[in-house]
């Protein structure tokens, strides 16, 4: 835990993590794409989108769809355009702006914390979240899954489950440049970990899809109620 996250007594509350605050600057946000059109940025981004369509193949069309931490609304069109109903919601006020700027026609939006979702229990087919999971405190993580399991029927994440390859090929990969600062943390967890964490949020792992089989340890989740 890092100063700034602290836990009142008696309630479990994680203020002011690094993910949390990070994008809540206007800057920050207006270069959001633009620093992640370069590189290894946008094979991940490929790569993501093709694993994403076959995680929402599960998906009916025309379903009522929750993008968490929507950010500037990358994953939020990718989904309109599979003709998904979309809400995004996003702890960060500059990034909903950049969205509603650029997203057209201009989907729901809503400033909301991923720990409390602020719809009705079932109000979703299918909720999302792109590249938040790992950036939260462990606690936190468990908080936001079970949040989105309570709104959503399906949980669809992406996260990195530890692997041998994977650990050698982040020693390689540690100077690349990267749009996020180096105080930036992305979990990387063992499957005994990521079970513990998935029970603990009420949640079971319905399927996995690998963004490279067999080179990147990284994987969606498509996750349902126990
Ligand atoms: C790396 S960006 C990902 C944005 C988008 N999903 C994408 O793939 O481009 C992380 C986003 O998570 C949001 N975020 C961080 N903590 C959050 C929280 N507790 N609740 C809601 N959003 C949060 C940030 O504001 C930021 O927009």
């Amino acid at each position: 835990m890092t100063k700034r996250e602290s836990r009142t007594a008696g309630q479990s509350e994680t203020r002011d993590y690094v993910a949390k605050m990070y994008y809540q600057d206007q800057q920050i946000a207006e270069s959001y794409d633009y620093a992640r059109s370069r590189d290894l940025s946008t094979v991940r981004w490929a790569l993501d989108r093709r694993a994403l369509r076959r995680c929402f193949e599960d998906v009916p069309a025309s379903s009522p769809v929750l993008d968490i931490a929507c950010g500037t609304g990358r994953v939020t069109l990718e989904l309109i355009k599979q003709g998904f109903k979309v809400v995004g919601t996003d702890i960060s006020a500059a990034m909903l702006l950049v969205a509603r700027q650029q997203l057209r026609p201009v989907p729901p939006l809503v400033l909301a914390d991923a720990e409390r979702l602020p719809f009705r229990e079932g109000t979703f087919r299918a909720a999302t979240a792109r590249s938040l999971i790992g950036n939260l405190p462990p606690e936190v993580r468990t908080r936001v899954l079970r949040a989105a399991g309570l709104v959503a029927d399906l949980v669809i994440v992406d996260h990195t489950i530890r692997t041998r390859l994977g650990d050698l090929r982040r020693r390689v990969l540690r100077r690349r440049r990267s749009p996020r600062p180096s105080n930036y943390p992305w979990a990387v967890v063992s499957e005994a970990e990521l079970a513990a964490q998935l029970d603990e949020a009420g949640l079971v792992e319905r399927r996995r899809v690998y963004r490279l089989p067999g080179l990147s340890d990284a994987v969606w989740l498509v996750l349902e109620r126990h």
